[in-house]
C-alpha cells in the first residue's frame, strides 16, 4: 500500500492543466511611508487552479506551504489570476523558479494593468483575467487551498489558445 512520490508524480502529470499565474501586490511594510520596503508584485505559475461555485462565483488555488505566495495570501486577501495564452510561455517560466528573494525586476518587460479592485498585475494578453478575495482556507498536506470570491472577471485576449503543462512540458493545444 502507499505511493511513492515519483508514482505520484507520474500520475498527474498525465493531467493535461491549464497554466496560470497567481499575483497579488504586497502590502508595504510601512503603508505611512512610501520609500519603505515591501509593496512590491508578486506572481506564482500554477497549475492547481479550478472553478468551484458558480453562485458566489468562487475559484480555488493550491499552493505550497511556505511557498512565498502562501506567506502573502496570509496577510494579502486580495490577488488575481491570470490565465496564460500559448504565446506567454515565458510568463510561466520566470514565475516558477524557485529561491527568488524579489519579484521587483520580474514584472519589467511584462504588459500588464493593475487590477482596480486587487491592486495585483493583470497581465496583458492572457486569455482570462480574475481579480479574488480570499473567503477560506484550507491546510491540506504540504499545500493551503485558497478559496478565493471572483470580484471582476475580463478576456483580454480571448482568441487566442491555451499554455497547457503535460508530463512535465507546457504543451499548445492540437
Ligand atoms: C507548470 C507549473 C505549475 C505549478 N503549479 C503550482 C501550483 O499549482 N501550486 C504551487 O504551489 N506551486 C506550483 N508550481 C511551483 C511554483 O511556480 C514555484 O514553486 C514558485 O514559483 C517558486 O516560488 P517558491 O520558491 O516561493 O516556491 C508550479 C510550477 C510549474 C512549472
Amino acid at each position: 500500500m502507499g505511493v511513492s512520490n515519483e508514482e505520484f508524480r507520474a500520475a498527474m502529470s498525465r493531467l493535461a492543466a491549464g497554466v496560470v499565474l497567481v499575483t497579488a501586490h504586497e502590502p508595504p511594510l510601512d503603508p505611512d511611508d512610501p520609500n519603505a520596503p515591501g509593496g512590491e508584485d508578486v506572481g506564482m505559475t500554477a497549475t492547481a487552479f479550478l472553478s468551484v461555485s458558480l453562485d458566489p462565483p468562487l475559484v480555488m488555488v493550491s499552493l505550497r506551504e511556505g511557498s512565498r505566495m502562501d506567506d502573502l495570501l496570509a496577510e494579502q486577501p486580495l490577488w488575481a489570476v491570470s490565465v496564460l495564452s500559448e504565446s506567454q510561455r515565458h510568463v510561466a517560466g520566470r514565475f516558477a523558479m524557485k529561491g527568488r528573494i524579489s519579484d521587483r525586476l520580474l514584472f519589467d518587460d511584462i504588459p500588464y494593468v493593475r487590477g482596480d479592485t486587487s491592486g495585483a498585475p493583470l497581465v496583458g494578453g492572457a486569455l482570462a483575467t480574475l481579480e479574488c478575495r480570499t473567503e477560506q482556507t484550507v491546510t491540506a498536506g504540504d499545500h493551503t487551498l485558497v478559496i478565493g470570491r471572483v470580484l471582476t472577471a475580463e478576456l483580454p485576449s480571448a482568441d487566442g489558445g491555451p499554455l497547457m503543462y503535460f508530463k512535465g512540458r507546457y504543451r499548445q493545444l492540437g
